[in-house]
């Protein structure tokens, strides 16, 4: 199936909104071209695989798509939703309820995961930055209802019960409870939400811990950078697992792998390959195991893709280091 078909069995479907909608998109790293057009939509309740060689531009997307300064969006549109999120930050572009699951996720010593994952939850419930225009009419006047709708689900700390007596606050309660389920669904132990983020994980306790936080945040659209990379075969399995229980009307999943085999536990409704920058072919589940089978070189021959024409890529850097 060509990318213009698939497309419109997008359309047709019935889904959740109109979900993640990117256009032409065109992205520079550091002056050069990494990705030359590129257009996607994944809507809530799909999974979209997303493969392609090594190098071809798969991080580079899902890196430009959360507001990662290093990818430079020079044209094309990306909206969730019908909103716009070029223009916006990360942290809003999370508000709006995208998230991104890192291919190489970073340590962050001395921040608990509990306490990580707790700030990036009261945050995504703070008031989203308005511009001048949300929060003025055309004459000047403060809207009335520029107010926020704050969720009040996370109160502060200080909570006093009935007769006075401090008792912890249930919202906390709510949260680790919550933590503790998502824990045990990912087969992590209890002590992982008391250690640093990513300190001393291992390559698989790492992936588990994006898993853990798309878990917990429940965004609209989980953009998840090679989850599978590095895990062991039972790991592979219970990582799916923690997706598929997150599957579901509300939830669109762009899966970035190498590999069919979390495509036989997490099943993608559309599969595609990037080569150089471009989507270049894309369909059902059907197409991930062809590549499994034949690697990228009878697509690339298929569609007159030369081994050159991605080794340009390389061209204009000078020979000596
Ligand atoms: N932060 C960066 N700095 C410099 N170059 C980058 C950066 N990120 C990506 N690139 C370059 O952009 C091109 C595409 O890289 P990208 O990481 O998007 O590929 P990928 O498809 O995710 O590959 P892989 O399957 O190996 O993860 C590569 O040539 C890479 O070197
Ligand atoms: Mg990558």
């Amino acid at each position: 199936m060509v990318q213009s078909e698939v497309n419109v069995a997008v359309a047709d479907k019935k889904s959740v909104g109109e979900g993640l909608v990117v256009k032409d998109l065109h992205v520079n790293v550091e002056g050069r071209e990494i990705l030359k057009g590129l257009d996607l939509t994944v809507r809530q309740g799909e999974v979209h695989a997303l493969m392609g060689p090594n190098g071809s531009g798969k991080s580079t997307l899902v890196n430009a798509l959360m507001g990662n300064p290093t990818y430079v969006v020079t044209s094309g549109t990306a909206a969730l939703n019908g909103e716009n999120i070029l223009n916006l930050p990360p942290d809003e572009r999370a508000k709006v309820g995208l998230f991104l699951g890192f291919q190489y996720p970073s340590v962050i010593p001395g921040v608990s995961v509990a306490n990580f994952i707790r700030t990036a939850l009261v945050s995504l419930t703070k008031p989203r930055a308005r511009s001048e225009s949300d929060l003025l009419t055309e004459t000047g006047e403060v809207r009335v209802d520029g107010q926020s709708k704050e969720n009040t689900d996370l109160k502060p700390t200080s909570y006093v019960g009935r007769g006075g007596v401090a008792r912890s606050n249930p919202a906390i309660k709510e949260f680790r409870k919550n933590l503790r389920e998502k824990l045990a669904l990912l087969k992590m132990d209890e002590s992982f939400a008391t250690r640093y983020v990513n300190d001393g994980f291992s390559g698989g306790e790492k992936k588990r811990l994006e898993v853990l936080q798309m878990a917990m945040l429940k965004p609209k659209i989980a953009m998840l950078d090679e989850p599978d990379s590095g895990l062991d075969i039972d790991a592979v399995r219970i990582v799916s697992e923690g997706v598929n229980s997150l599957r579901g009307p509300d939830m669109g999943v762009l899966l970035v792998t190498h590999y069919q085999r979390i495509l036989n536990y997490v099943k993608p409704d559309y599969v595609h390959v990037m080569i150089n920058g471009k989507m270049v072919r894309s369909g059902g589940p059907e197409l991930a195991q062809e590549l499994e089978q034949q690697g990228y070189d009878w697509l690339r021959t298929d569609l007159g893709i030369e081994a050159d024409d991605e080794s340009e890529r390389g061209s204009n850097d000078d020979d000596n280091f």
